[in-house]
């Protein structure tokens, strides 16, 4: 297992401490397993009404065009309701083993109940697993919540089977004016207006406001690739589309 993380934020934090939100690293954890407990039962609507209903096809392809094949064993962290969970069962078939990770018990139940077949508390920072577990690992949206991102790297790669891969999905910044202000406009405005009003749960509409500010101020996409490659793995690329507000990292274990 990992040796404990540091409880302050770290030199490579996906971003800097919000202040509006929390002011120490005890509460920062806090409110986020409170905010997804809360929002589990309506996360999924969340996802595909701000994808337009192609968010779990697009999981799906990625996991296709990352490598992931039948009779893999996958570890899917923060794995939510089991939006990534569910499309790698149905690629890996019966010969192979999905387990979904998430430390928030709402989304834990979510998974469960939604189909996941194995899922387990826990943080992408401390595993419960041992070396050399997995052949692949995903993580879904949910980079921007880690504590440090080489830390939690060399976590990976140390459940990972030699020649393993790992695959991020993830929302960040466009790098251009025209499609960051777009993005901008519904991510920061629409979104969580449109969560509110459609699932009227009451957290949900502060749930994606935070989304937007993680998203607005994440490291750049070069100091991802970069803690990848710090950690030990290999061959890392980005793979993005409508002009980088879709980002998938991946990376080898050698
Ligand atoms: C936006 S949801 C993503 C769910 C799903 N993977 C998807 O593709 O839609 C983010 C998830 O990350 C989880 N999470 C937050 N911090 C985490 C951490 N340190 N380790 C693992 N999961 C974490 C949350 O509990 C939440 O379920």
């Amino acid at each position: 297992m990992a040796s404990d993380i540091r409880k302050s934020p770290s030199a490579s934090a996906p971003h800097p401490p919000l202040r509006d939100y929390y002011q120490t690293e005890e509460q920062r954890r806090k409110l986020l397993d409170l905010q997804f407990d809360h929002v589990a039962p309506d996360y999924n609507w969340i996802t595909q009404a701000s994808s337009f209903g192609s968010g779990k096809r697009y999981r799906r392809e990625a996991l296709k065009r990352t490598g992931l094949t039948a009779g893999d064993t996958i570890l899917d962290i923060a794995c939510g309701p089991g939006t990534v969970s569910i499309s790698a069962q149905q690629i890996v078939g019966k010969t192979g083993r999905v387990v979904g990770l998430d430390p928030s018990i709402g989304m834990v139940t979510e998974a469960k109940k939604q189909g996941t077949l194995m899922v387990v508390q826990g943080k992408a920072e401390n595993l419960p697993f041992p070396d050399s577990t997995f052949d692949f690992i995903s993580m879904g949206y949910a980079l921007r919540h880690v504590t440090d991102l080489t830390f939690t790297f060399r976590e990976y790669l140390r459940v990972l089977k030699p020649e393993g891969q790992v695959l991020i999905l993830e929302i960040s910044r466009p790098d251009s004016s025209l499609p960051y202000q777009i993005s901008k406009l519904f991510l920061k405005q629409i979104v969580p207006w449109m969560a509110h009003f459609g699932t009227k749960n009451p957290h949900a509409h502060k749930l994606m406001k935070y989304y937007w500010d993680t998203i607005e101020t994440c490291v750049p996409p070069e100091t991802i690739l970069q803690s990848l490659e710090e950690a030990g793995f290999v061959q890392s690329q980005q793979y993005t589309l409508f002009g980088g507000l879709l980002r998938d990292y991946s990376g080898r274990k050698p």
